[in-house]
């Protein structure tokens, strides 16, 4: 059986791109930092058929980070997919959020260690064995405010932005090689309760689109905005 390892899962997305590569024949790697929550998405998936696992660990802790992907690797023979979506919805110290008037080195780092060096780690951890397989895929999420930005969120987005370019540029370069990276931006507020005015998606309608990405191979983008 393939494997994703899904970076960051939660209820929203994680939950969803667990269900869609899961019902397609994967086996399903889950990675955050509450062991409980994990263990109940895993149970959840279980009762739908789908083999999930349980990996905590903190995208702030790269060691920690890097040992629950290997762990993942060891347990269920290897890491096909790796997608990273990690999102704050229970504080994470240190993040805050800033105008970009308002940005300065201290509040813009811990915006980078979570968003940009995390996906770093991940992607160290998993690239080697893909690039000796000559197969893999690395998917990494951000919201839309990496390719427009908005005011309020002067450095998450300056961080998302910083993967965005990194990522595309992996892509970029893997071209060739068999593994396929690409970002993708999500442009909408997820599930519901959202602001007003703000357009918002299901994480159902969203999650398929990384299976074709994953299919396609080609792009190595997709905004998504509704
Ligand atoms: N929600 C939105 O409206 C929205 C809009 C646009 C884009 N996005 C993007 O879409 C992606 C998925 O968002 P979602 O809301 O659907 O997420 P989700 O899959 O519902 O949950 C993400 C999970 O990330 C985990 N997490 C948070 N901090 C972490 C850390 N330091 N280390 C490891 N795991 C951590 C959390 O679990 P623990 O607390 O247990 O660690 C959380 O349950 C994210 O990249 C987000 O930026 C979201």
């Amino acid at each position: 059986m393939p494997t994703i390892a899904i970076v960051g899962a939660g209820p929203g997305m994680g939950l969803a791109i667990a269900r869609t590569f899961g019902s397609r024949g994967f086996d399903v790697a889950l990675i955050a930092r509450t062991k409980d929550r994990l263990r109940t998405l895993a149970d959840r998936l279980g009762r739908e058929g789908i083999t999930a696992e349980a990996f905590p660990a903190d995208v702030l802790d790269r060691p920690a980070l890097a040992a629950a992907l290997d762990a993942a690797a060891e347990r269920l023979g290897g890491i096909d997919v790796l997608e990273y979506s990690p999102a704050p919805h229970s504080p994470v110290p240190g993040l805050t959020t800033a105008v970009p008037t308002e940005v300065t080195a201290d509040n813009l780092q811990p915006q980078i260690e979570y968003t940009v060096y995390g996906a770093l780690a991940a992607a160290h951890a998993v690239l080697p064995a893909m690039r000796q397989a000559g197969a893999g895929t690395l998917l990494f999420t951000t919201g839309g405010g990496s390719v427009r930005p908005i005011p309020m969120l002067g450095n998450v987005n300056a961080a998302a932005a910083a993967l965005r370019n990194w990522v595309i540029n992996l892509h970029n370069e893997l071209a060739g090689s068999g593994v396929y990276a690409a970002h993708v931006a999500i442009g909408t507020w997820i599930g519901e309760g959202g602001p007003e005015g703000i357009p918002a998606a299901t994480p159902e309608q969203i999650a398929p689109l990384y299976w074709n990405l994953y299919e396609r191979r080609d792009q190595p983008e997709l905004v998504f905005n509704g």
